[in-house]
């Protein structure tokens, strides 16, 4: 396909077609699938909440510096925002001095790191937000009921799966998505968000890796 037949596919598009064997790699890293299937135990759940702390922290606050931005505001949604309810998890998860407790890994603060440097960076925030918020609609809602079951968990540590203002995720993806393609993107700018999404993929699957190393089925 020639330069300008790419530019015209829709970024949504793009970025689902170009992510797909990132997204199979994310998924069947071991400590994922040993995750869902119930071999590892709760304080490895525990500790990929932790590990999402710092990345949702620096995505809702690159997030924030897009207020007022109008070309921008499509993609804020405060029903998407989990930093406070990762929070919560962890306070259930680690007690009330989580803060203390939690051993943050240095992928994670690598990906959190990429993440705070998309502030004011419109396609590469959209594809870090891309990522992660329509990834937690999808197979984050089965990691949620696989989780409850293997770990023993009830909504208490799972709020992060929770979008209690999002009544039909399917639904609201395709709004997303939608609003994706509205940003009005140049072509220059859809390859940056392209580009980043697949990094964003990458830095995801180099954490579960990492947290493979400490939590061996
Ligand atoms: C735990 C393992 C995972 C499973 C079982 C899973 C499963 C799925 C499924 C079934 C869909 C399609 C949903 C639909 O068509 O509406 C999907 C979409 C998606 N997932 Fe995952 N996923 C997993 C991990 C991840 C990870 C680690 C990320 C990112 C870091 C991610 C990001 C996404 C994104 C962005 C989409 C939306 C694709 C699009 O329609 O553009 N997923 N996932």
């Amino acid at each position: 396909m020639s330069a300008s037949a790419v530019s015209l596919v829709p970024l949504s598009t793009q970025l689902r077609e170009r992510t797909r064997a990132a997204h199979e790699r994310a998924e069947t890293v071991p400590f994922i699938t040993d995750l869902m299937h119930g071999r590892l135990d709760r304080a490895a759940y525990a500790d990929l909440a932790a590990q999402q702390h710092g990345i949702y922290l620096a995505l809702e606050t690159s997030g924030a510096t897009f207020r007022g931005v109008p070309r921008a505001e499509g993609l804020l949604h405060d029903e998407l925002v989990r930093t406070p309810s990762i929070e919560a998890d962890l306070g259930y998860l680690y007690g009330p001095r989580w803060a203390e407790r939690i051993d943050v890994l240095p992928a994670a603060r690598e990906y959190a790191d990429r993440i705070g440097d998309t502030r004011g960076d419109l396609p590469r925030y959209a594809a870090h937000a891309y990522t992660r918020y329509l990834g937690d609609l999808s197979g984050g809602q089965a990691v949620k009921r696989l989780v409850q079951r293997h770990y023993g968990l009830g909504e208490a540590g799972t709020t992060f799966y929770t979008f209690t203002g999002i009544a039909r995720p399917p639904v609201f993806k395709n709004h997303y998505r939608a609003r994706l393609d509205q940003l009005g993107l140049s072509p220059p700018e859809v390859a940056t968000a392209v580009a980043e999404a697949m990094l964003s993929f990458e830095l995801a699957t180099a954490l579960f890796v990492a947290l493979g190393e400490r939590h061996a089925a």
